[in-house]
């Protein structure tokens, strides 16, 4: 079967729940094997403490993804996105970004604005993938292992 047709037939399992205290755990370890710096789990409290639009991605039970997303007047920050590494390259990635249009749509949003380390490649063309621009950057403004590494800011416009 072609890529596309099976990633549609898959996406008709998933379940999507607002992002929630009893998913943090499994947030926190998808976190933990994604981002070299990972969130604290203060930060993801405070998430928790917002209205905000963050979901997460339920397949079989298990959480696959999860989305990390505010609303910033009109705009949408999109603060983090990420997929459980066994389960990338398969649409959940494009999935969350529907959803979270849809849902931003529903607040009248029409754009979204991103940081993205400038080593990270992939998620880069995951963006680029799906109609972002870069705007700017963001000079040092990540922590690495070692030192500091600049943002590249991107953003989606005319939702
Ligand atoms: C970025 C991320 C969320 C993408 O999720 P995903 O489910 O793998 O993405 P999708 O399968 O929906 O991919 C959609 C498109 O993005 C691009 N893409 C995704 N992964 C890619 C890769 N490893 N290399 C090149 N392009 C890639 C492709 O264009 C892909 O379409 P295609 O598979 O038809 O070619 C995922 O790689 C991830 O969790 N990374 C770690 C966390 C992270 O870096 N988050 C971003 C923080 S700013």
């Amino acid at each position: 079967m072609l890529k596309k047709e099976n990633q549609i037939l898959q996406a008709n399992n998933y379940i999507i729940e607002n992002f929630s205290e009893h998913h943090l755990a499994d947030v926190m370890d998808i976190e933990m094997h994604a981002n070299p710096t990972p969130w604290t789990k203060q930060t993801f409290e405070k998430i928790l403490e917002l209205r905000s639009l963050s979901f997460v991605i339920i397949l079989n039970s298990q959480i696959v993804g999860f989305c990390i997303a505010n609303k910033v007047l009109d705009e949408c920050h999109l603060q983090n996105i990420s997929v459980i590494e066994s389960m990338r390259r398969q649409g959940v990635g494009n999935f969350m970004l529907d959803i979270l249009k849809k849902r931003m749509n529903l607040s009248g949003m029409k754009t979204i604005l991103l940081e993205v380390r400038k080593s990270n490649k992939v998620a880069q063309d995951f963006y680029r993938g799906n109609g972002f621009q870069e705007l700017s950057i963001r000079k040092d403004y990540y922590q690495t292992k070692n030192g500091r590494e600049d943002a590249i800011i991107m953003s989606l416009k005319g939702l």
